[in-house]
């Protein structure tokens, strides 16, 4: 009997604390652990049918990618046919359901459902722990995205010691999200050639490996405590120490634009009248706003009054890897 293959569903994450920096990049092994949040709006349905074929086939949105556009999807299967020694091709079809105006990047949800449509198509019956791994060999932040809520991803030093695991799956607790988006293009810089950039040349990166080992500690305490405020606190003071690893790389870059800093000014303007709003931003312009589910309303009210180019998404807390 032909077994039905099941679409995998993987949901986006925003770190609070970053990834920035790998110590190996073939195994793409982190300089640090970092700590996220999975979110409910974002997510990619993927879909890997066996083919009788030599080459691999690869569908985004129903359209077929190029050679240009579909490498880094067939280096990746290259290097899962090798873990698991088999030679088998396949037809990958992913859907992006991530609003081409919420500004967050796909690699985190496209490669943790790309693991887990695999594990299902050929059953090669893995955990959790062993799709994270096989998750973070596509990139690094989807290693978080096979679980929901809070997610820490413990570096580790080596292929087998580097996975995320769950904090709180199911957090009961007041944080929303509001995702702002300034720039709809693609970044010029790449996270991975961003990251690698500030490992090689920011005098403080040292500080930043530091750094994140505290306030990995920290926020994790705000976590238990469901200590909105605190959490913020720590997830804006991360993000960022995290840009200023750009700020001080030679040559020196950035991913803010000039609506990047007036957000992060309205913010202030917005504590200094007691709405909590706290900033988080990745690897591009756009700026997520934590707040709670009282202050989200007044969040974007205010945003929208003060700039008139920008766009909002709101998202909540999201689950782990689902199959349908
Ligand atoms: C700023 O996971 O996209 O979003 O492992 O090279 O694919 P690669 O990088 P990627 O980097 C994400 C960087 C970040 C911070 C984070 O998500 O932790």
């Amino acid at each position: 009997m032909k077994t039905l293959v099941r679409t995998a569903r993987a949901f986006t994450n925003i770190a609070l604390i970053k990834y920035w920096g790998k110590k190996n990049q073939i195994l793409k092994l982190p300089c640090t652990n970092s700590l996220s949040l999975t979110l409910d709006r974002f997510y990619t349905d993927t879909k890997v049918t066996i083919v009788n074929d030599h080459h691999d086939t690869v569908y985004l949105n129903h359209k077929l990618l190029d050679q240009t556009q579909n490498k880094r999807i067939l280096k990746y299967l290259d290097t899962v046919r090798q873990f698991y020694s088999f030679d088998d091709h396949f037809i990958v079809d992913t859907v992006n359901h991530v609003p081409t105006s919420a500004g967050f990047a796909s690699s985190a949800s496209g490669f943790a459902a790309l693991a887990a449509a695999i594990n299902e198509t050929k059953q090669l019956n893995l955990n959790k722990r062993e799709l994270s791994i096989l998750a973070r060999n596509g990139s690094g932040s989807a290693s978080r995205s096979i679980y929901g809520g809070f997610v820490e991803w413990i570096a580790g030093d080596s292929n087998e010691t580097s996975f995320a695991a769950p904090i709180d799956e199911n957090p009961q607790i007041d944080l929303t999200l509001l995702s702002v988006v300034i720039n709809k293009g693609s970044k010029k810089i790449s996270s991975t050639v961003g990251m690698e950039n500030s490992v090689k040349t920011s005098p403080f990166y040292p500080n930043w490996v530091t750094l994140v080992a505290s306030e990995i500690k920290e926020i994790k305490q705000a976590i238990a405590k469901k200590d909105i405020q605190r959490i913020g606190e720590i997830a804006e003071h991360n993000a960022m120490s995290m840009h200023a690893l750009t700020l001080s790389a030679n040559p020196s870059f950035t991913y803010f634009e000039p609506e990047t800093i007036r957000i992060f000014q309205i913010i202030q303007e917005l504590r200094q009248k007691g709405i909590l709003a706290y900033a988080t931003i990745d690897a591009g312009p756009n700026v997520k706003i934590i707040c709670t589910n009282e202050s989200i309303t007044k969040v974007q009210k205010y945003i929208e009054e003060q700039l008139s180019n920008v766009s909002c998404v709101v998202a909540n807390i999201g689950s782990g890897i689902q199959y349908i």
